[in-house]
Protein backbone atom coordinates (compact mmCIF):
# COMPACT_ATOMS: atom_id res chain seq x y z
CA UNK A 1 0.00 0.00 0.00
CA UNK A 2 1.24 3.27 -0.65
CA UNK A 3 2.67 5.56 2.26
CA UNK A 4 0.01 8.18 2.09
CA UNK A 5 -2.98 5.51 2.34
CA UNK A 6 -1.52 3.44 5.14
CA UNK A 7 -1.07 6.54 7.21
CA UNK A 8 -5.02 7.78 6.07
CA UNK A 9 -5.75 4.29 6.91
CA UNK A 10 -4.12 4.49 10.21
CA UNK A 11 -4.81 8.08 11.36
CA UNK A 12 -8.17 11.10 11.03
CA UNK A 13 -5.68 12.51 8.56
CA UNK A 14 -7.09 13.23 4.78
CA UNK A 15 -4.97 12.09 1.82
CA UNK A 16 -3.90 15.80 1.67
CA UNK A 17 -2.67 16.62 5.06
CA UNK A 18 -0.89 12.80 5.11
CA UNK A 19 0.81 13.90 2.14
CA UNK A 20 2.04 17.47 3.70
CA UNK A 21 3.48 14.80 6.83
CA UNK A 22 5.10 13.14 4.53
CA UNK A 23 6.88 16.19 2.87
CA UNK A 24 7.73 17.66 6.12
CA UNK A 25 9.70 14.62 6.85
CA UNK A 26 7.67 13.14 9.63
CA UNK A 27 7.44 9.82 8.31
CA UNK A 28 9.55 6.93 8.82
CA UNK A 29 9.52 3.24 7.70
CA UNK A 30 11.46 1.13 9.73
CA UNK A 31 13.47 4.01 11.43
CA UNK A 32 14.33 5.26 7.99
CA UNK A 33 12.82 8.63 7.17
CA UNK A 34 10.65 8.76 4.03
CA UNK A 35 9.65 11.59 2.28
CA UNK A 36 8.11 10.12 -1.20
CA UNK A 37 3.98 9.88 -0.76
CA UNK A 38 4.17 7.04 -3.34
CA UNK A 39 6.33 4.83 -1.26
CA UNK A 40 5.31 1.52 -1.10
CA UNK A 41 4.69 -0.25 2.62
CA UNK A 42 3.66 -3.44 3.72
CA UNK A 43 1.47 -4.49 6.44
CA UNK A 44 4.42 -5.59 8.64
CA UNK A 45 6.80 -2.53 8.26
CA UNK A 46 7.13 -0.31 11.42
CA UNK A 47 5.51 2.88 9.99
CA UNK A 48 5.39 6.17 12.38
CA UNK A 49 4.68 9.54 12.56
CA UNK A 50 5.94 11.89 14.16
CA UNK A 51 7.42 9.56 16.50
CA UNK A 52 4.07 7.54 17.19
CA UNK A 53 3.44 4.31 15.51
CA UNK A 54 0.75 3.81 13.02
CA UNK A 55 -1.66 0.77 13.01
CA UNK A 56 -4.00 0.71 10.05
CA UNK A 57 -7.64 0.00 10.69
CA UNK A 58 -9.12 -3.29 9.42
CA UNK A 59 -10.31 -3.88 6.11
CA UNK A 60 -14.08 -3.38 5.61
CA UNK A 61 -16.13 -5.68 3.25
CA UNK A 62 -19.77 -4.71 2.54
CA UNK A 63 -23.04 -5.92 0.52
CA UNK A 64 -25.39 -3.27 -0.19
CA UNK A 65 -28.59 -3.79 -2.24
CA UNK A 66 -28.35 -1.28 -5.25
CA UNK A 67 -31.98 0.25 -5.79
CA UNK A 68 -32.58 1.73 -8.99
CA UNK A 69 -31.47 4.88 -10.38
CA UNK A 70 -28.72 4.94 -8.36
CA UNK A 71 -24.91 5.28 -9.61
CA UNK A 72 -22.12 3.13 -9.01
CA UNK A 73 -19.77 6.03 -8.22
CA UNK A 74 -18.29 8.09 -5.20
CA UNK A 75 -20.26 11.16 -6.72
CA UNK A 76 -23.58 12.13 -7.76
CA UNK A 77 -24.28 12.60 -11.58
CA UNK A 78 -27.35 12.30 -13.52
CA UNK A 79 -28.68 10.09 -10.39
CA UNK A 80 -27.54 9.90 -6.67
CA UNK A 81 -24.16 7.82 -6.09
CA UNK A 82 -25.28 4.71 -4.15
CA UNK A 83 -22.67 5.97 -1.18
CA UNK A 84 -26.45 8.40 -0.33
CA UNK A 85 -27.44 5.33 1.21
CA UNK A 86 -24.39 4.25 3.46
CA UNK A 87 -24.69 5.74 6.22
CA UNK A 88 -20.94 4.46 7.63
CA UNK A 89 -17.37 6.41 8.43
CA UNK A 90 -15.24 7.31 6.12
CA UNK A 91 -17.23 5.92 2.96
CA UNK A 92 -14.75 7.93 0.92
CA UNK A 93 -12.49 4.94 1.49
CA UNK A 94 -14.55 2.15 -0.12
CA UNK A 95 -14.72 1.43 -3.78
CA UNK A 96 -17.25 -0.59 -5.95
CA UNK A 97 -16.21 -4.08 -6.83
CA UNK A 98 -18.17 -4.60 -10.38
CA UNK A 99 -20.33 -1.33 -11.54
CA UNK A 100 -23.98 -1.65 -12.18
CA UNK A 101 -25.61 0.65 -14.87
CA UNK A 102 -28.12 3.16 -13.15
CA UNK A 103 -30.98 0.89 -13.72
CA UNK A 104 -30.00 -2.11 -12.52
CA UNK A 105 -30.39 -2.72 -8.96
CA UNK A 106 -29.52 -5.61 -6.49
CA UNK A 107 -25.67 -6.79 -5.08
CA UNK A 108 -23.27 -4.22 -5.09
CA UNK A 109 -20.01 -5.27 -2.96
CA UNK A 110 -18.07 -2.46 -1.45
CA UNK A 111 -14.32 -2.53 0.09
CA UNK A 112 -11.04 -0.92 0.93
CA UNK A 113 -8.81 -3.71 0.16
CA UNK A 114 -7.82 -3.49 -3.13
CA UNK A 115 -6.32 -6.56 -3.02
CA UNK A 116 -9.97 -8.63 -2.56
CA UNK A 117 -11.37 -6.56 -4.98
CA UNK A 118 -9.04 -7.87 -7.31
CA UNK A 119 -9.23 -11.18 -6.69
CA UNK A 120 -12.90 -10.91 -7.62
CA UNK A 121 -12.64 -8.60 -10.94
CA UNK A 122 -9.51 -10.36 -12.50
CA UNK A 123 -11.00 -12.61 -15.84
CA UNK A 124 -8.63 -15.18 -14.85
CA UNK A 125 -10.95 -15.90 -11.69
CA UNK A 126 -14.27 -16.38 -13.63
CA UNK A 127 -15.78 -15.66 -10.58
CA UNK A 128 -19.75 -16.53 -11.40
CA UNK A 129 -22.21 -13.12 -10.72
CA UNK A 130 -25.90 -14.35 -11.40
CA UNK A 131 -28.65 -12.06 -12.80
CA UNK A 132 -32.45 -12.17 -12.93
CA UNK A 133 -33.16 -11.19 -15.74
CA UNK A 134 -36.79 -9.32 -17.06
CA UNK A 135 -37.01 -10.08 -20.34
CA UNK A 136 -38.99 -7.61 -23.56
CA UNK A 137 -39.50 -11.14 -25.39
CA UNK A 138 -39.47 -14.77 -23.99
CA UNK A 139 -36.24 -16.82 -23.92
CA UNK A 140 -35.75 -18.20 -27.52
CA UNK A 141 -34.97 -22.03 -27.30
CA UNK A 142 -31.40 -21.49 -28.61
CA UNK A 143 -30.44 -18.76 -26.09
CA UNK A 144 -28.73 -21.26 -23.86
CA UNK A 145 -26.79 -23.16 -26.45
CA UNK A 146 -25.78 -20.05 -27.94
CA UNK A 147 -24.67 -18.66 -24.43
CA UNK A 148 -23.22 -21.85 -23.61
CA UNK A 149 -20.58 -21.33 -26.62
CA UNK A 150 -19.93 -17.74 -26.33
CA UNK A 151 -20.72 -15.05 -29.00
CA UNK A 152 -19.69 -12.09 -30.55
CA UNK A 153 -20.80 -8.52 -28.75
CA UNK A 154 -21.12 -5.62 -31.31
CA UNK A 155 -18.17 -4.29 -31.45
CA UNK A 156 -16.08 -6.71 -30.48
CA UNK A 157 -13.95 -9.40 -31.88
CA UNK A 158 -13.91 -11.54 -28.64
CA UNK A 159 -16.39 -14.05 -28.41
CA UNK A 160 -17.97 -14.08 -24.55
CA UNK A 161 -16.82 -17.17 -21.84
CA UNK A 162 -19.35 -19.92 -21.73
CA UNK A 163 -22.37 -18.52 -19.86
CA UNK A 164 -25.31 -20.09 -18.54
CA UNK A 165 -29.03 -19.17 -19.25
CA UNK A 166 -32.35 -21.14 -17.95
CA UNK A 167 -36.14 -19.08 -17.65
CA UNK A 168 -37.53 -18.67 -14.71
CA UNK A 169 -40.59 -17.31 -16.02
CA UNK A 170 -42.76 -16.12 -19.06
CA UNK A 171 -40.47 -13.18 -19.81
CA UNK A 172 -37.59 -13.91 -17.34
CA UNK A 173 -34.01 -15.78 -16.92
CA UNK A 174 -31.41 -16.39 -14.28
CA UNK A 175 -27.97 -15.86 -16.25
CA UNK A 176 -24.61 -16.61 -14.97
CA UNK A 177 -21.59 -14.66 -16.50
CA UNK A 178 -18.34 -15.41 -15.33
CA UNK A 179 -16.95 -11.54 -16.78
CA UNK A 180 -17.82 -8.22 -16.43
CA UNK A 181 -17.82 -6.34 -20.02
CA UNK A 182 -19.20 -3.21 -20.77
CA UNK A 183 -23.85 -3.90 -20.63
CA UNK A 184 -22.57 -6.82 -21.19
CA UNK A 185 -25.88 -8.68 -19.92
CA UNK A 186 -28.08 -6.23 -21.87
CA UNK A 187 -25.60 -6.87 -24.86
CA UNK A 188 -25.55 -10.58 -24.81
CA UNK A 189 -29.16 -10.34 -25.17
CA UNK A 190 -29.01 -7.66 -28.01
CA UNK A 191 -26.72 -9.80 -29.34
CA UNK A 192 -29.59 -12.78 -29.84
CA UNK A 193 -32.23 -10.44 -31.08
CA UNK A 194 -34.10 -9.88 -27.46
CA UNK A 195 -33.71 -6.79 -25.01
CA UNK A 196 -33.37 -6.36 -21.60
CA UNK A 197 -36.19 -4.65 -19.76
CA UNK A 198 -34.61 -4.91 -16.08
CA UNK A 199 -31.71 -6.21 -14.44
CA UNK A 200 -31.22 -6.93 -10.93
CA UNK A 201 -27.76 -9.20 -10.05
CA UNK A 202 -28.60 -11.59 -7.20
CA UNK A 203 -24.76 -13.13 -6.54
CA UNK A 204 -21.48 -13.26 -6.70
CA UNK A 205 -19.09 -15.42 -6.22
CA UNK A 206 -20.54 -17.51 -2.92
CA UNK A 207 -22.07 -14.31 -1.91
CA UNK A 208 -25.74 -14.06 -2.22
CA UNK A 209 -27.93 -10.68 -1.86
CA UNK A 210 -29.92 -10.86 1.67
CA UNK A 211 -30.81 -7.35 2.41
CA UNK A 212 -33.50 -5.22 0.95
CA UNK A 213 -33.01 -2.08 -1.32
CA UNK A 214 -31.55 0.59 0.18
CA UNK A 215 -29.78 -1.43 2.80
CA UNK A 216 -26.08 -3.01 3.68
CA UNK A 217 -24.61 -5.13 5.66
CA UNK A 218 -21.15 -6.24 6.54
CA UNK A 219 -20.10 -9.80 5.02
CA UNK A 220 -18.97 -12.76 7.37
CA UNK A 221 -15.44 -14.14 7.19
CA UNK A 222 -16.91 -16.98 5.22
CA UNK A 223 -18.22 -14.69 2.74
CA UNK A 224 -15.14 -13.01 2.51
CA UNK A 225 -13.14 -16.35 2.34
CA UNK A 226 -15.24 -17.64 -0.06
CA UNK A 227 -15.76 -15.34 -3.24
N1 LIG B 1 -24.66 -6.13 -17.51
C1 LIG B 1 -25.36 -5.04 -17.91
O1 LIG B 1 -25.73 -4.91 -19.07
N2 LIG B 1 -25.65 -4.11 -16.98
C2 LIG B 1 -25.29 -4.21 -15.68
O2 LIG B 1 -25.61 -3.33 -14.87
C3 LIG B 1 -24.58 -5.36 -15.29
C4 LIG B 1 -24.26 -6.29 -16.23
Amino acid sequence: MRLDKFICKSTELSRSEARRAIAAGEARVNGEPVTHEAAQVHENNLVTLAGQRLVPRPFRYLMMHKPTGTLCSNVDGVYPSLFRWLDIDRPDELHIVGRLDADTTGLVLLTDDGRWSFTITRPEQHCAKVYRVGLRDPLAEQTAARFAQGLLLQGENKPTQPARVEASGPREALLTITEGRFHQVKRMFAAVGNRVVSLHREQIGGIRLNVPPGQWRPLSQAEIDGV
